[in-house]
């Protein structure tokens, strides 16, 4: 075996660190310890750990990464002399590749994850649990051997600006040069993080491996993966282990396993929130400005949102993060927020120039696509990219694609093929995006994708009536994990598949988190749904562009709630806050009266017999449920009665 020199350059206490040399601001007055060790999680030392780690898989090399531009292109070489990137059109899409995942390795697989707690109970209902002893003996036999024949790169990331007060830091192991390159864009890769960690900062180990050991002489594929899947974490430790899928969030293991599942259960401990949101800024006519972190499922419009380009006149949005939200509350009493992450892995299908041209001005070049088509001329192309499909296309699986494919069900790009990009280059992020102090957030919205029932925007009535909003957001599933797409399925903050501990004490932890902050400086919360549909099963709301006049209601509202407005913004319903008459600017917008009035009904029969089902629900969670969610479903009940 052969050890590449580790990169370390210094070796520096956090403390020693100059504010400037990291980039940390004390604008928000964060403590400067945070982000140390919490005492019950085992301190590592990481090159014993990565010496550990490659004893068990056997990797022919092992290579430290930088983070460097050089690097990634290296690897990005190597992948296409080996099949694995295919590099498009340098004129029309320079810098830019496609990868074809294994046509078995295209998404989450939900029912292989698993929250190993030591108790069953702080997993919770909601997730996939197994004692941690059990599953540590059978990972150990899994990554016996699994890097044989490959590189094992060792790359130290930060989650957050490098040593941002609201900022974390991990090692990601991984046999997959795909993940590494993908790890450049979607983190802050750096060696500067490892002068963190040896400074005493708490680090999140992560490994991976695709579970595909090379025998001496064995031909590699374009995409190894392993038919069995693991992705595992052990919450109380810290630590996340997956094998046998090469694709997003199995894989980039900073994005859902960190930045949620670990995140959320470190959250817990330590007082903060880690969510499956988007952020943006959003200023109005007037240059006041509002921050908003909006959850919705998977695939169900977070990166639309994110980049959206208002119809209305003379608002503008601007944007932060587009998956994943951290908050912390701030010692002025806001609630303040940054976006982890560093790039997109955003849905390909259905982003358009009408849908979000932002997106489409974002992904003209350097990007990563996978599992999209491929046109004759090297470009890609996919279902909603232009009204018409060219005449002719190799599909995501590499074969031939005609229209006539398409009209008989099979699409050319996978409905989760994805785009990797840097969050640079998006011509609406916002200047304050790598603040590491964060932003302040004025409003939280919970959203889902519902054909009937649930209004298009409705605004709680307290911070308790927001989080069982939150609590009882039903969804109906799409193509983002493995699973019947359309089955209507509660997943509660967006986080069913994300949340690292019990879900009832996240909604705990939510009343408790809100509690402690000024209650002038409380954000607001809102449910959306943009996804109403009419008797002939066509959408109501034109939604994309013209969700900014929701934005904007949203807006006015915490004008009113800080005395800015007088007018009347809003009337009572059984399920909260409704536009007033004249509320919502509707101003040239083709959407008749009768449709407008059917996207606020709100069907007593329906939503009682849902808060049937929610009773339901909650009992799943025995004793561990609030007591003031089971309140606020008693007074729903009463208010639809
Ligand atoms: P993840 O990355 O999977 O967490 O999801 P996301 O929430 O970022 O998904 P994204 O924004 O990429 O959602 C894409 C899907 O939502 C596409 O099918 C879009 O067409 C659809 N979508 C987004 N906004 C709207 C809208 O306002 N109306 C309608 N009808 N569809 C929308
Ligand atoms: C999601 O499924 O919510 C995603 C994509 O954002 S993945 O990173 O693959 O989980
Ligand atoms: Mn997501």
């Amino acid at each position: 075996m052969h050890f590449t020199a580790n990169p370390r350059r210094t070796r520096l206490a956090v403390a020693e660190l100059a504010p400037d040399t990291l980039g940390r601001t004390d604008a928000a007055g964060f403590p400067d310890t945070f982000g140390a060790p919490s005492a019950a999680v085992p301190v590592r030392d990481p090159f014993a750990w990565v010496a550990e780690i490659a004893e068990l898989t056997q990797p022919d090399e092992v290579v430290w990464c930088d983070g460097s531009a050089e690097e990634k292109q290296r690897l990005i070489d190597q992948m296409v002399a080996a099949g694995t990137l295919l590099k498009l059109n340098e004129e029309k899409r320079p810098g830019s590749y496609l990868a074809r995942s294994d046509p078995s390795d295209v998404a989450r697989v939900e029912s292989r994850t698993f929250i190993c707690s030591e108790r069953e109970v702080d997993a919770g209902p909601t997730n996939n649990w197994c004692a941690p002893a059990e599953m540590r003996s059978e990972l150990d036999e899994v990554f016996a051997g699994s890097m044989k024949g490959r590189t094992m790169y060792v790359v130290p990331f930060s989650m957050g600006p490098v040593g941002g007060p609201l900022s974390q830091v991990g090692i990601e192991i991984t046999d997959s040069p795909y993940v590494v390159v993908s790890m450049h864009v979607m983190t802050r890769v750096s060696s500067e993080v490892l002068d963190l960690i040896e400074g005493g900062q708490q680090w999140v180990p992560a490994v991976h491996s695709v579970g595909a050991p090379l025998a001496d002489g064995d031909q590699d594929v374009a995409w190894p993966c392993n038919e069995t899947k693991y992705i595992v974490h052990y919450p109380e430790a810290r630590e996340i282990w997956s094998y046998g899928s090469g694709y997003g969030g199995n894989a980039l293991l900073g994005k859902k396993c960190f930045a949620l599942r670990i995140a959320s259960a470190m959250a817990r401990d330590e007082g903060w929130l880690a969510e499956h949101m988007l952020l943006i800024r959003i200023t109005s006519p007037e240059q006041r400005q509002y921050h908003l972190a909006a959850a919705f499922p998977s695939a169900c419009g977070k990166t639309n949102l994110a980049m959206l380009q208002p119809t209305v006149p003379g608002w503008t949005v601007e944007t932060i993060g587009d998956d994943i939200v951290w908050m912390r509350p701030g010692p002025d009493g806001t609630l303040r927020a940054i976006n982890p992450e560093a790039g997109f892995f955003g849905v390909a299908p259905g982003t358009g120039v009408e849908t979000n041209p932002t997106a489409i001005e974002t992904l003209t070049h350097d990007v990563i696509f996978t599992n999209v088509a491929l046109t004759d001329d090297g470009d890609v192309w996919w279902e909603g990219l232009t009204p018409e499909p060219p005449e002719h296309l190799v599909d995501w699986r590499g074969d031939d694609w005609t229209p006539t494919d398409g009209e008989a069900g099979r699409p050319a790009a996978h409905p989760n093929s994805r785009f990797t990009v840097a969050a640079a280059q998006c011509p609406s992020i916002a200047d304050v995006w790598e603040d590491p102090a964060g932003v302040p957030v004025d409003a939280i919205v919970f959203g889902g994708r519902r054909a009937t029932n649930v209004p298009l925007v409705a605004q709680a009535t307290s911070w308790e009536h927001g989080v069982f909003m939150g609590a009882t957001i039903s969804s109906e599933r799409t193509a983002a994990a493995e699973g019947a797409v359309g089955e209507l399925r509660r997943d509660p903050f967006a986080m069913l598949p994300f949340c690292g501990y019990n879900m009832a004490d996240h909604w705990s932890h939510w009343l408790e988190v809100g509690a402690g902050l000024d209650s002038e400086k409380r954000p607001k919360i809102f449910q959306v749904n943009w996804f109403r549909k009419d008797a002939d099963g066509k959408f109501i709301w034109p939604g994309f562009g013209e969700n900014s006049r929701v934005v904007k209601w949203i807006a006015e509202q915490i004008d009113r709630s800080r005395g800015v407005r007088t007018d009347a913004g809003a009337v009572p319903s059984a399920v909260g806050l409704l536009p007033a008459p004249g509320a919502l600017d509707v101003d040239g917008l083709d959407v008749s009266d009768s449709d407008l009035e059917a996207l606020f009904d709100v069907p007593a029969e329906a939503w009682l017999a849902e808060a049937e089902l929610t009773s339901e629900f909650f009992d799943t969670f025995g004793d561990r449920m609030p007591a003031a969610l089971r309140d606020q479903l008693a007074r729903l009940g009463d208010r639809l009665r």
